[in-house]
């Protein structure tokens, strides 16, 4: 119960890495809200993970729906000790091939939302007792792969975001982190594989580029965001942590 009595919203917990953080949360004790734009999704995982997990429907990429939700999440609960930013999209393209739109809707998911996601929660934190907020980033967050553009973009600035709002506010006991998962087994990494012409030589082809031959599970990014999220880590703020078996420090010839 490392996380006993904590109340905690989690965006895009519907599935993948923000569900297993879902669980993780509810499993260590606390109360979750699934900030989560899909209902089905959203809904199942919550009737899922039982009592003490919450769906509210919520884009965040829209001011009004994040208004709502956070409305409800202090009517319901009067406080908010933990806010995990995890919902993100991907889009993968050479930069002078994307479009307007593709851009505006990278940046609006992934960056954009995030500060629209802290901008909502951190003033209640404020008056509080302070708190502990999540950005789940990525291994682009610190390295370029070709072809990815412009979703490292977004990432990069996140962690900037991460280590700019980890300052301004650390006086006043929050804590602003980053987790940078390497590649992690989730649909969206499924979705990824069956872009190309044989998923399962390209599966392949990515278990092999990482040291330990296989790749993550939300699981295992779900575990570091319950340690950043809880009392044992009190004196962590405005860093990330790489989740990525080794692959971020491994020397390519
Ligand atoms: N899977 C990986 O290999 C990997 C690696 C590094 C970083 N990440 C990051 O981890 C996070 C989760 O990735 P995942 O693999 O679980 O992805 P996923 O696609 O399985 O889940 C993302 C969730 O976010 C939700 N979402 C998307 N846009 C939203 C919006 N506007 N408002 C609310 N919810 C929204 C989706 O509905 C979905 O449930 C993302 O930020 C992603 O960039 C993933």
């Amino acid at each position: 119960m490392r996380l006993k009595d904590k109340i905690a919203i989690i965006t895009g917990a519907g599935r993948g890495i923000g569900a297993a953080i879902a669980e993780a949360f509810v499993r260590e004790g606390a109360t979750v809200f699934i900030a989560e734009r899909d209902v089905t999704t959203g809904s199942a995982t919550a009737a899922r993970l039982g009592d003490r997990a919450h769906f509210v429907e919520t884009d965040v990429t829209d001011q009004k729906s994040v208004d709502a939700m956070l409305a409800i999440v202090l009517l319901r609960s009067g406080r908010i000790d933990t806010l995990v930013n995890n919902a993100g999209i991907n889009v993968f393209h050479d930069p002078l091939e994307t479009s307007d739109a593709e851009w505006q809707r990278c940046m609006a998911v992934d960056l954009e939302g995030v500060w629209r996601m802290c901008r909502a929660v951190l003033p209640s934190m404020l008056e509080g007792t302070g708190g502990s907020v999540v950005n789940i980033a990525s291994s682009h967050s610190s390295t370029i792969i070709p072809g990815t553009f412009p979703y490292p973009v977004a990432k990069h600035g996140l962690l900037g975001l991460t280590r700019a709002l980890g300052i301004e506010y650390a006086a006043r006991n929050i804590r602003v982190n980053a987790i940078a998962p390497g590649y992690i087994e989730t649909d969206l990494a499924v979705e990824y594989w069956n872009g190309f012409a044989d998923p399962a030589a390209e599966r392949q082809r990515t278990y092999d580029l990482h040291p330990p031959k296989r790749i993550g599970k939300p699981e295992e990014v779900a575990m570091t965001a319950v340690f950043l999220a809880s009392d044992e880590a009190p004196f962590i703020n405005a860093t990330s942590i790489a989740i990525d078996g080794g692959r971020s420090v491994l020397y390519h010839e």
